[in-house]
């Protein structure tokens, strides 16, 4: 394995997509070939898995059904996209990868981590982890006005979620960092982005070198 994986975390309106523009731009200025890809939907049947998932008509879906779509797109996205990429020295930027799995059907769902939610996604994953996650943090209430205040279509059934829903994902995000002070560097979502740009270029010097 020869390229980077990097993944983008945080809430709705944490910032990620912004952040995300900035890596790339840096990569290319590097000419360091890359890959930008998203979950859900990181290839077409991800992107099927995806309407599924965020179409507010599914709201009877239960809790399980939408860990296992969630774990089934990033089972496809893993082999399909991320590792024929990795292989070849490609690096990889992942916007949502397993942390978001954990915060939001983990934290978020209240579903069992250690019984549940980590056996699945290592199976998912083939045991696959980021080299390095970069986690955006603001309010959940925060995040959600970004979001509305920039979109013009109707929310998704995960932002149509109740505020406490928001919060407890953003508690289960705070939980990881503390596990995994390794390898998810907590950024704060407020700074000005430029200020969160550099952090997050700084972080990843390390990687140039190797
Ligand atoms: N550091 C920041 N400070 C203030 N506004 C921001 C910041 N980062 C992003 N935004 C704005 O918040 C909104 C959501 O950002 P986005 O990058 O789409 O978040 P995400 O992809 O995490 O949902 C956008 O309008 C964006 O311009
Ligand atoms: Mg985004």
């Amino acid at each position: 394995m020869k390229g980077v994986f990097i993944t983008i975390e945080g809430p709705d309106g944490a910032g990620k997509t912004t952040q995300i523009q900035g890596v790339t731009a840096f990569l290319q200025e590097k000419n360091i070939p890359f890959l930008s890809t998203r979950e859900p939907g990181g290839d077409a049947i991800g992107t099927k898995i995806r309407e599924l998932l965020l179409d507010p008509a599914n709201g009877d879906m239960t809790p399980k059904t939408e860990a296992f779509l969630y774990a089934a797109d990033r089972a496809q996205h893993v082999e399909q996209v991320i590792l024929p990429a990795l292989r070849k020295g490609v690096w990889v930027i992942c916007d949502r990868f397993v942390d978001s799995q954990l915060a939001y059907q983990g934290a978020g769902r209240q579903l069992g981590q250690e019984d549940f939610l980590l056996p699945l996604n290592k199976l998912a994953t083939d045991g696959l982890e980021p080299d390095v996650t970069f986690l955006l943090l603001v309010e959940a209430e925060e995040g959600l006005a970004r979001v509305t205040e920039t979109r013009g279509d109707s929310p998704d059934r995960m932002e149509r979620e109740k505020i406490e829903f928001h919060e407890r994902v953003c508690d289960g995000y705070r939980a990881l960092a503390a596990e995994n002070p390794e390898r998810i560097v907590t950024l704060n979502g407020r700074n000005p982005i430029e200020e969160i740009q550099r952090e997050i270029r700084n972080r990843l010097k390390p990687f140039l070198e190797k």
